[in-house]
């Protein structure tokens, strides 16, 4: 968010009116009351699945000046709040505080047969002080996802200028999507494509050389790995949904469910812990652990992301000594779908969707919002101390918060 043209365009509203419909209107926050989220101030309102509740579009009748004049006030703030708990996360004491989420990187345009670019698999390595994240391409309809040489990598060294560059993994990445850092190595999930089947790739940070560490499910093709957590004592657990074959055309017809897989890195066995057969995900995407890994978190987002049927949850287990248990709604999201997913040590679940990043408390609770620039899409973040790094389709943000990852 320009701060800037944050405080300027929050400044146009009257302040009093904003209150009085709800709205506590600071430079750079809006706090939206239980009076405005209880009982919207007019009846006129419906919303696709795909669009933030800032739009003025949510009514039908956008005469109703008054407050599409706030909802547009709204998109313009860098942060929404609906609970206290969000102004200690932010370390402020309301709405009336300065404070921006800090654009730091805009991304060079997309390649022309690309509809648009998406940044995935954000991953902090403390030894080099650095962030890895990919490109992907989604292609234009009559094309297939391309396989990209590089990666990019920000050097925190100089905090005040990170510097972004391309780096090269050798051998490179079929379609890399998300990662985790474990024990000096980083493991990626690629999604593979028609000659090169996908799975798990370590990663060497210091020397960028690649290794498939696991390729099949007893020689069945995975469909489209997605995103990979790894617990301390080596278990990961990945996501395979059907995003390659239905949205990127990059791989071959899907012969398995749509699930969550256990891979012991140890004795290299595999199951699936939680899938398409027991109701629980189509498309799942991201993962997270908790602070003290007795949690998985876990993103599903449906047919697409326009569906109202089956998308935007995240789910949370416990984590046992063989797999994951007792699943539970954690959240459900109200615009797009929750791609990437981060936790804090205080127990809340960061989701990545359009406009921003949804923070829920320990409870599964929306307390707020980090908002990303207009039209664009949070798709992944990385913690570095208290700072969280948030990677978008056009941008790369970040924000200093009074919490950390574990
Ligand atoms: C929000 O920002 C947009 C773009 O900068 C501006 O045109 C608009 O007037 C702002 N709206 C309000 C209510 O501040
Ligand atoms: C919006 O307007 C159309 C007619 O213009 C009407 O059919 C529809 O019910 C309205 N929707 C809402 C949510 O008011
Ligand atoms: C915030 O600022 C407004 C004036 O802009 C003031 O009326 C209000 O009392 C302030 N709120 C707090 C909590 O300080
Ligand atoms: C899939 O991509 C290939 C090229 O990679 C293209 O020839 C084909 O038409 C595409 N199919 C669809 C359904 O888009
Ligand atoms: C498929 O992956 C292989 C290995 O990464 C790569 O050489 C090839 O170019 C990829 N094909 C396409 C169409 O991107
Ligand atoms: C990061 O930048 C510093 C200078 O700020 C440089 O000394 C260091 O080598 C860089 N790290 C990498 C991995 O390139
Ligand atoms: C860090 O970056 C800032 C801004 O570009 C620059 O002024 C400063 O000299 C850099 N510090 C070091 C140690 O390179
Ligand atoms: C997703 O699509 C599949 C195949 O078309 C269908 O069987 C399934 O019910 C759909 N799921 C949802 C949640 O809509
Ligand atoms: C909160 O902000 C104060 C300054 O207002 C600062 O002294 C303190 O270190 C901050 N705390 C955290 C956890 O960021």
């Amino acid at each position: 968010m320009d701060v800037l043209k944050a405080t300027i365009s929050i400044a146009l509203l009257s302040q009093a009116v904003a209150a009085a419909q709800g709205i506590n209107f600071g430079p750079s926050i809006a706090e939206i009351t239980p009076e405005w989220n209880n009982v919207f101030p007019v009846d006129n309102f419906n919303r696709e699945v795909t669009t933030p509740f800032w739009e003025p579009t949510l009514m039908n009748d956008t005469t109703t000046t008054e407050i599409s004049q706030q909802l547009n006030a709204v998109s313009n703030a860098s942060f929404i709040v609906y609970d206290k708990e969000m102004y200690r996360l932010l370390n402020v004491s309301d709405h009336n505080a300065s404070k921006t989420v800090e654009v730091i990187f805009k991304f060079p345009d997309k390649p022309s047969y690309a509809q648009r670019q998406i940044h995935d698999g954000t991953v902090y390595v403390p030894e080099m002080n650095a962030v890895f994240f990919t490109d992907l391409y989604s292609p234009k309809p009559g094309y297939g996802m391309r396989a990209i040489p590089f990666v990019w990598r920000i050097n925190l060294s100089n905090n005040s200028s990170p510097n972004f560059e391309k780096v090269y993994p050798d051998p490179p990445f079929t379609i890399a999507n998300g990662a985790y850092y474990h024990n000096g190595a980083v493991y990626w999930v690629q999604e593979g494509n028609y000659t090169t089947p996908g799975g798990v790739v370590r990663m060497d940070p210091v020397t960028l050389k690649t290794q498939v560490v696991k390729n099949n499910f007893y020689t069945h093709r995975f469909n489209s790995p997605n995103d990979i957590v790894v617990s301390n004592s080596g278990a990961a657990f990945f996501t395979d949904g059907y995003y390659g074959h239905d949205n990127f055309n990059d791989s071959l017809n899907p012969q398995l469910v749509n699930g969550v897989y256990r891979w012991d890195m140890n004795t290299g066995n595999i199951k699936m812990v939680a899938g398409a057969a027991d109701g629980g995900f189509f498309n799942p995407n991201g993962l997270s652990f908790n602070a003290d890994q007795s949690k998985l978190f876990v993103t599903n987002r449906g047919n697409n992301s326009a569906d109202a049927n089956g998308a935007r949850t995240i789910f949370s287990y416990d984590v046992t000594a063989t797999g994951i248990a007792r699943r539970e709604v954690f959240a459900y999201t109200d615009a797009g779908f929750p791609d990437g997913i981060k936790t804090d040590r205080d127990g809340r679940v960061y989701g990545a969707v359009t406009g921003g990043v949804d923070v829920f408390n320990k409870d599964g609770t929306l307390i707020g919002r980090i908002k990303v620039n207009e039209d664009d899409v949070a798709v992944n973040m990385a913690w570095v101390g208290n700072w969280l790094y948030i990677v978008g389709r056009d941008y790369v943000y970040r924000v200093q918060l009074a919490t950390t990852e574990k």
